[in-house]
Parts: structure tokens; sequence; C-alpha cells
């Protein structure tokens, strides 16, 4: 089976990170986003696929590239983030004879059983009960937990069933020629190419769409849920103690990860922290926060943070002389 990831977009919501760093390069847990998602793909035998690449996409072609000489990788440009529908459509050629295709989002880590997910004997989409769908693509079911309708950001949700960005697709051939109404015909929902809209021609021909519901569904289009992906994730995988970096006096909380080209002294890490390759961390207290390669923090406290490749963060420590009973407060 082939593998479609769309990774084209510009990552608005993750800048400044993003104006130099692809969104699906940002390291999570020890790994680049889209490290986590390749790395289950190649877990279920998935060794041939094609990332739409745009926004930063040599970036994205070196890392992969190098990093899993085994997958057959092909790259499609996205010139103009016109939308996720845009991003399959520019792929259809890669999947249009196949029997089945699946497509997962280059944003999203999912952490449940794909080889069962895989099995099934329909075009599948993987959901989620969310409180507030309108920020979603949501599917309304019939009787018999097949979709009869699915809608892009719904101002009135009819449901609170959220798409989450997996997508096993049966019927290739009538995606494409969906792919190709929905673009060639012009039809934007919110000034985009919606994929949702090509699956909904879909249900209209026909084709008979299931939803699978996965708990395991960890975002990281924003700061606030990149970092609770990546909480999850250390908290999941605990903590490798065999490959830690160079550390003097240092306090470890776990989990946390370190990168074994890190270097640290006099410094309290975690929990819930990643230090990439080659930071330098010195007297300083930092916890929940991903700290990118080479980035030098110094004197500092740090929480829920996320500190860019190479940046430098200097903190600075206070100076009191006050009197018994007096209450000072630093902000
Ligand atoms: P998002 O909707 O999160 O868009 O895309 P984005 O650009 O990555 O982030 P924001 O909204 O500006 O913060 C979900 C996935 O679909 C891809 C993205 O790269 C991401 O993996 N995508 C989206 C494309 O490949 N092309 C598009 O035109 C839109």
């Amino acid at each position: 089976m082939k593998a479609i990831i769309p990774v084209a977009g510009i990552g608005t919501r993750l800048r400044p990170h993003t104006y130099t760093q692809p969104k699906v390069l940002l390291n999570v847990a020890g790994k680049p986003i889209l490290g986590h998602i390749i790395d289950k793909l190649v877990e279920n035998s998935i060794k041939d696929i094609l990332l739409v690449i745009g926004h930063l996409g040599e970036k994205i072609k070196s890392y992969t590239v190098s990093s899993y000489p085994d997958v057959n990788f092909e790259f499609i440009e996205q010139k103009e983030p016109l939308g996720l529908g845009h991003a399959v459509y520019l792929a259809r050629e890669f999947f249009e004879k196949d029997d089945e295709v699946l497509i997962i989002l280059g944003d999203t880590i999912f952490d449940f059983d794909l080889s069962k997910f895989l099995k099934s004997k329909f075009t599948t989409i993987g959901v989620k009960p969310v409180d507030d769908p309108r920020r979603f693509g949501v599917v309304l079911l019939d009787g018999d937990n097949f979709a009869k309708k699915l809608v892009e950001k719904p101002t009135q949700p009819e449901s609170n069933l959220a798409i989450v960005g997996i997508y096993l697709i049966k019927n290739p051939k009538l995606l494409k020629e969906s792919l190709e109404e929905v673009v060639e015909g012009e039809i934007k929902t919110r000034g985009e190419y919606q994929l949702t809209d090509a699956l909904q021609i879909m249900l209209n021909k026909g084709e008979k769409i299931k939803v699978f519901e996965i708990d395991g569904w960890y975002d990281c289009g924003k700061p606030e849920t990149l970092l609770d992906t990546n909480k999850f994730l250390l908290e999941k995988n605990g903590m490798n103690f065999r490959r830690l970096g160079k550390l003097e006096n240092v306090l470890l909380i776990p989990p946390v990860y370190i990168s074994p080209t890190s270097k640290i002294e006099n410094s309290i890490i975690g929990p819930y922290t990643t230090v990439s390759d080659g930071v330098e961390i010195s007297y300083s207290i930092i916890r929940n926060s991903i700290i990118g390669d080479d980035a030098k923090i110094q004197n500092a406290l740090l929480e829920s943070s996320i500190v860019g490749s190479g940046a430098v963060v200097k903190g600075d420590y206070k100076r009191v002389n006050i009197g018994d009973s007096s209450e000072v407060e630093f902000y």
C-alpha cells in the first residue's frame, strides 16, 4: 500500500518557528513530528510514501531521504497552499491505479493500532468525538455506523465526531475524480479546496465510508498542542538513560529526552522536557519545554517554552537585601 503525507502547509499557528523550520520537522520527544509518522508507517510495512511538499520543502526532502534510506519517497510540489484537497489532488497520479491508498496528515501523531485500521474493507476515516467540532471536518453517521454526511468546519455542527487526519481510501479512482470535481470545478470551503468536500462527493456517488474511532490522536498544530504531545510521548516512552548527553551536576526529573550530543551543567531538567542535539544548558531550571537543536540556555527559568534551533536564552539572577517578615514576589 502507498501513503500520501501532505506537508506543504505554512504552519502559521506555529510561527515564529515555522518561518525557518517546516512544522513537521519540529522535534517532539526526541524526533521530528514527521519521523514519528514515518516510523509508524514503516512498522506496518508501508514503504512507498509520497510527500506533498511546499513551504521549506527542501528541508523535508533532505531529512526524509537521509533518515530513511529504505523507504521509497516521491515528492510533489504544491506551489501554493490551496488546501488539503488540492495537495491530494496534485498527488492523484501516484494512486489512481491502486486498489487502496492511505492519506495521513503531516502534523498529527497517532498512537493506535494502525494494522487494524488498514484491515478495513471500506473507505475509512479516523474520527474522534470533540467538545468543539467547529474547527474540524465532522461526520454524521447513519444507523449502521456509515457516514451519511461530511461537513468541513461547520458553524452549527450537527455532530461532534471530528475528522482527525487519517484516511484509508478503497476507491482511489473515485477519489481522483472527486478531487478533480472539487479543484477543476473551483469548489472551495473557507477559501480552500477541501478533502472533506471530495469525500462528500464520493459519498454522493455511492461510496460506503466507515468511521474508525481513534483515541490516541495528538495534534501538533499549535504551541500548546505541540507541548501536550511532547508530554504524552515522553510519558509513554519514559527516559532513555543509556544515551544521555554530557551532564555535570544535573538533576533530571523524568520523563525527559536528552540528546546524547547535548551538554548540560548545574541545572534541573524536567519533567516533560526535550533537549535536542547540540544544546548547551547551564545554571537553568527547565520543565515542560522543547529545546531545539544547538540552542544555548544560561541562567534561565523556563516553563511551557519552545526554543528554536540555534536560539540563545540568557536569564538573570535577582539580588535582594530585605528585612525580616518582608514579602517579595517576582513575575
Ligand atoms: P493545516 O490545516 O494544519 O495547515 O494542515 P498548516 O499550514 O500546516 O498550519 P496553519 O493552519 O497555517 O497553522 C494540515 C496538514 O495538511 C498539510 C499541512 O502541511 C499539514 O500537514 N497541507 C495543508 C498541505 O500540504 N497543503 C495545504 O494546502 C494545506
